[in-house]
């Protein structure tokens, strides 16, 4: 997505080769127009899914996710992180570690909120390792709930996460895909559009 590539050579800086900054208009301030457009370009891509949720993780999914959903015009949860719970009964609870920040957080869903028979679109800020994303994968098939695809704004290419899960047979569609982080230099690789087999 060239607009979304722009914004990256524009305000994005490269912490180091593993670590792009885009707090400018993604993690932390948020850039309401581009993410309007990143929302259609994902409805485009999955509108024939049949999606009747759109799924996020908290924080930094929330802003995609809702202009997906919103174009998509079905609603969007965001799973929570926490250290500890207390009502667990009434959660989809599934532990994910991070490599990048190097902590396991449990993240959770209300039962209330997703159902078994829904098609599900997952939408998330950054692709590493993807632990998140089979994270959220596995809470959606806890409720008995169908994956339909897979919607990253920043993939980097460089690091795992989106071969595996192509190859555990998701729909992974990135914006953005990042071949090299150095020092004052991003690169960009092929945007993905694999279809799952
Ligand atoms: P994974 O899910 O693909 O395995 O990713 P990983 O655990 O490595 O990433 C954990 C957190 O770090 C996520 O944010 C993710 O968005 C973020 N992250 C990973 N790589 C980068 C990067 O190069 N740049 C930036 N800016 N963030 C990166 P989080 O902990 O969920 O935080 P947030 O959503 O509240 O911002």
């Amino acid at each position: 997505m060239k607009l979304l590539q722009d914004k990256i050579m524009q305000e994005g800086i490269a912490l180091s080769d593993q670590v792009l900054k885009v707090d400018a208009f993604l993690n932390h301030q948020v850039d309401p127009v581009l993410m309007a457009e990143i929302g259609k370009e994902f409805a485009a891509r999955f509108r024939a899914e049949r999606i009747t949720k759109v799924l996020t993780i908290e924080s930094s999914g929330i802003a995609p996710a809702v202009m997906t959903a919103l174009e998509l015009k079905v609603p969007v949860i965001y799973a929570r992180k926490r250290k500890s719970l207390t009502l667990r009964e009434d959660l989809y609870t599934e532990k994910v570690y991070s490599f990048t920040k190097q902590e396991e957080s449990e993240v959770s869903v209300s039962k209330k909120f997703l159902f078994a028979g829904e098609r599900i679109l997952i939408i998330d800020d950054f692709l590493a390792n993807g632990e998140a994303a089979f994270g959220l994968a596995r809470i959606i098939e806890q409720a008995g709930a169908t994956v339909s695809g897979i919607g990253i704004v920043i993939e980097k290419a460089f690091q795992p996460g989106g071969d595996k899960l192509a190859a555990a047979g998701y729909r992974v569609e990135s914006l953005a895909r990042i071949a090299s982080l150095g020092e004052g230099s991003i690169v960009f690789a092929d945007e993905r559009q694999h279809q799952s087999v």
